[in-house]
């Protein structure tokens, strides 16, 4: 690894992932630190980053990075379709694990501390909610490609914090979480299946976004959790997504994992709990949800 040839930093950061819901959070809350970036799009004249091709082409982050003085980048930008990522090994090891750790270690060169976003997926599901001490075993290829980004830039950049987090809800308008999808089946009075054998942490977007900001300022290193302080499962999640948005839940149909036959398989017992209180936010909130 390269030791670090910057000595001023900018209270900007750059992330990766300009229209997922977690990039999105951390727009609205922070607009004046953020720069956002993705594969077609960016703000404030941020790159476009492609993770999926990074590895044959890094100039324009690499350039972008030497010069933007910039304290973090957040990779936030992920394959995060769980099923596809079972075929598609090539785009899922590239977005979610060899993209990300190229981008470290070009982080690393410029003394650019780096936060990647994970996930609970990491784990079998069989003993949540979990530490971060916990031993990771995925039993999806999702899971195992997080991992795997995980590791490699904690390895590439020594100045590096892993942020793992679950079930993330909140005001979105992005039309494939798991909100919206809520939504939509009561707007096209569509059953919507929903597994009553899966159980995590719901964890709200603004406050996620939050504690991503205030750690991404901080020193620390390695992994921390970040989720919501109640278990619950997911057709009960659903559920209250419904009451908040103030729509009848009677669309929501609770089901076993099992007879929705999907290509991946799912932590059931998952949800993340953390050594450090701070660290877990507020329980599922019980109010009407702003809707963005
Ligand atoms: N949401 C959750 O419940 C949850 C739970 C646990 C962990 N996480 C983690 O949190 C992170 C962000 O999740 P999210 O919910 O915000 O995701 P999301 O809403 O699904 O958005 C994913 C983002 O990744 C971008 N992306 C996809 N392929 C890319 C590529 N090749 N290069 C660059 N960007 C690419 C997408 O851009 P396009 O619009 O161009 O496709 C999109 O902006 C992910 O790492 C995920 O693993 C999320």
């Amino acid at each position: 690894m390269t030791g670090s040839i910057r000595t001023q930093t900018t209270d900007k950061m750059l992330v990766i992932g300009a229209t997922g819901q977690i990039s999105r959070a951390l727009q609205s809350q922070f607009p004046e630190s953020i720069i956002t970036s993705s594969r077609n799009y960016s703000t404030n004249d941020g790159p476009i980053v492609d993770l999926s091709t990074i590895h044959t082409d890094s100039s324009e982050i690499d350039r972008f990075l030497q010069k933007s003085k910039l304290s973090s980048v957040i990779i936030a930008g992920a394959m995060t379709a769980v099923d596809a990522c079972e075929t598609k090994h090539t785009d899922a090891i590239r977005i979610n694990a060899s993209g990300p750790r190229l981008l470290a270690r070009i982080c690393a060169n410029y003394g650019i501390r780096t936060i990647y976003i994970s996930t609970d997926y990491v784990f079998d599901g069989l003993a949540g909610s979990y530490l971060e001490t916990d031993q990771p075993n995925p039993i999806s290829y999702y899971g195992t490609t997080k991992l795997a980004g995980e590791v490699g830039v904690s390895k590439e950049n020594s100045n590096s914090l892993i942020i793992r987090t679950t079930w993330v809800y909140g005001p979105d308008t992005n039309a494939k979480n798991f909100s919206s999808q809520v939504c939509k089946s009561f707007e096209s009075r569509t059953p919507l299946m929903v597994p009553r054998d899966q159980i995590s942490t719901p964890t709200f977007n603004r406050d996620l976004a939050l504690k991503i900001f205030e750690l991404s300022q901080s020193t620390r290193t390695g992994i921390v959790h970040v989720a919501g302080g109640q278990r619950m499962s997911k057709y009960e999640f659903a559920v209250a997504l419904a009451q908040s948005y103030k729509i009848p839940a009677d669309l929501i149909v609770p089901v076993a994992t099992k007879e929705l036959q999907q290509s991946a398989c799912r932590p059931l017992l998952a949800g993340l709990k953390s050594h450090e209180q701070a660290n877990i936010v507020r329980p599922f909130l019980r109010k009407p949800l702003p809707v963005d």
